[in-house]
């Protein structure tokens, strides 16, 4: 048996940084997010040491400054995270959040935030569509977030998303899903064509859609701004179609999101084409 001593030695010279790294190691991402220093947290700390010893006084003022502060915290590590989705397939993003779930919480936290300052939220648009429809058909909402679309609804909707904190949300990457094929007679993107691989969901949704099933997609304007790097809203159009797809309706006029709405073809064509897509532009939010 062999000394402990000679055990460190071998180890090497300085077995604590050693051990400090591999500890590092096992820290999740959201860990490391919280320990990484910024120029914020060092004057968030200097700022506490300062009110700590002065002896009462603006504690008021204090605790808005210190919120403001951690807002601006959470905004970075929203804008981190998002980024991440957008830049990333869906495979890459179901492994990022199992490493850590909690990132799944920071990120919806700081989307929330953004979306207060939309006039309109495209979920809302097609809850009312929906409500106006026949309720015993069956929906399938894919990538959709706090489950709002089925709280909102009469109709059966299977919720799938990348981690499920409610027991009624499907947990997988969406271009794999556990839905029998043809299942459903609705399919919903609500912001949520977010990965490289975004053509694999439409494909996805196709195989779960009933023929003449619905495929409603809303997406953010400026992933189709042709003259800003976004897609042609009409190239990408024509990629959906090409997939079995008949285009019913769209609507571009809000100005903050685009609104398709697509019928699944009855005789789908035995002959499968190449299809042509467009790059969707990762829309980053801008700090505010
Ligand atoms: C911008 S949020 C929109 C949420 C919701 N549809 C709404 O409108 O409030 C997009 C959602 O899509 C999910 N998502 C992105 N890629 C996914 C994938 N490959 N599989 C499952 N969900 C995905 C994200 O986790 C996120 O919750």
């Amino acid at each position: 048996m062999e000394s402990g001593k000679r055990k460190r030695e071998k180890r090497g010279k300085n077995p604590k940084s050693a051990s400090r790294k591999q500890t590092n190691k096992k820290k999740s991402i959201s860990q490391q997010i919280q320990q990484k220093s910024s120029p914020v947290d060092d004057h968030l700390k200097s700022k506490r040491r300062k009110t700590s010893g002065g002896g009462g006084g603006g504690g008021g003022g204090d605790s808005t400054f210190l919120d403001k502060m951690r807002a601006r915290l959470s905004g970075g590590h929203f804008r981190m995270i998002n980024e991440k989705l957008y830049t990333c397939s869906g495979k890459e993003a179901l492994n990022y959040f199992k490493e850590d779930p909690s990132l799944f919480n920071m990120y919806h936290t700081g989307y929330q935030e953004q979306m207060a300052h939309w006039p309109e939220q495209p979920v809302n648009i097609i809850i009312k569509w929906l409500n106006n429809r026949n309720p015993s058909l069956t929906v399938a909402d894919f990538g959709c977030g706090d489950a709002r679309l089925a709280k909102n609804v009469k109709n059966k909707v299977f919720s799938i998303d990348l981690v499920s904190n409610d027991p009624s949300v499907i947990a997988c990457d969406m271009s794999n899903t556990p839905l029998d094929s043809s299942s459903v007679d609705v399919a919903v993107f609500c912001l949520s064509l977010m990965g490289t691989n975004f053509p694999s969901y439409l494909q996805e949704a196709h195989r779960v859609l009933n023929a003449s099933g619905w495929l409603v997609i809303a997406e953010v304007k400026s992933r189709f701004d042709p003259n800003n790097g976004g897609a042609d809203p009409n190239g990408f159009l024509k990629a959906v179609c090409n997939l079995g797809f008949t285009s019913v309706s769209k609507d571009f006029s809000n100005k903050m999101f685009l609104l398709f709405f697509f019928k699944k073809k009855e005789k789908q064509n035995s002959k499968k084409k190449e299809i042509e897509w467009p790059e969707l532009k990762p829309c980053l939010y801008k700090r505010r």
